[in-house]
């Protein structure tokens, strides 16, 4: 086994990539880790999913390919640059809502929502608002980070935050983690 991707990407990825180094954007997610999220992303029909950190939708391609027909997907980003080439690309799927708003505002206002999938891509759900993020997960839901392993553009202090989020996940009690040290290093966690 190696760890080529055999199955076919999402329609959309290709542009979207093109697209995405045409931008400059260089927080990209690993095609690694967008493959494991449509496999998991699989696991939830009729689900309620959550992105936070769009980017340019690269993750957000994959996410969708593993959704069926019944669930949705709110995934939010506050540049307006990056999400604009989400929206060119996966505009027109009906289960998708892009929305352009602050992570911690959206957070604030939406504590109420429940969500089956939560792929937590930027500083809220991860390094900020994470109780509140979680208290948003469903019995069985999936909460998934990625770059957990030493980037080459993290700031100084940023290994020591990525390692105490990891051994707060490993405290909580309504939460089952597995760490992957593959990829840039993923945590998975369902909540019990
Ligand atoms: C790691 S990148 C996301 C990568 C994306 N998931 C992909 O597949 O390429 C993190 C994203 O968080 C966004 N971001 C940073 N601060 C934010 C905030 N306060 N609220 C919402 N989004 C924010 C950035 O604009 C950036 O697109």
């Amino acid at each position: 086994m190696t760890e080529e991707i055999n199955q076919p990407y999402p329609t959309a990825y290709t542009h979207i990539e093109e697209a995405t180094r045409e931008s400059g954007f260089t927080m990209a997610s690993d095609v690694l880790t967008c493959s494991l999220l449509r496999t998991l992303a699989a696991t939830k029909p009729s689900g309620k999913f959550l992105e936070l950190g769009t980017g340019t939708g690269l993750s957000t391609a994959w996410i969708l390919d593993g959704m069926d027909e019944d669930s949705s997907l709110i995934s939010i980003d506050n540049e307006q640059d990056f999400l604009s080439i989400a929206r060119r690309f996966l505009g027109d799927d009906k289960r998708l809502e892009l929305l352009h708003t602050d992570g911690g505002e959206w957070v604030e206002k939406n504590r109420q929502q429940k969500f089956d999938y939560i792929f937590a891509d930027t500083w809220h759900g991860k390094y900020l608002q994470l109780d509140e993020v979680l208290a948003m997960l469903n019995k069985g839901g999936l909460y998934i980070i990625d770059d957990m392993l030493p980037q080459p553009n993290w700031p100084a202090g940023h290994h020591e935050k990525a390692n105490s989020l990891v051994s707060y996940l490993e405290t909580r009690e309504d939460l089952l983690l597995t760490k992957q040290v593959w990829a840039t290093g993923i945590g998975i966690a369902v909540k019990k």
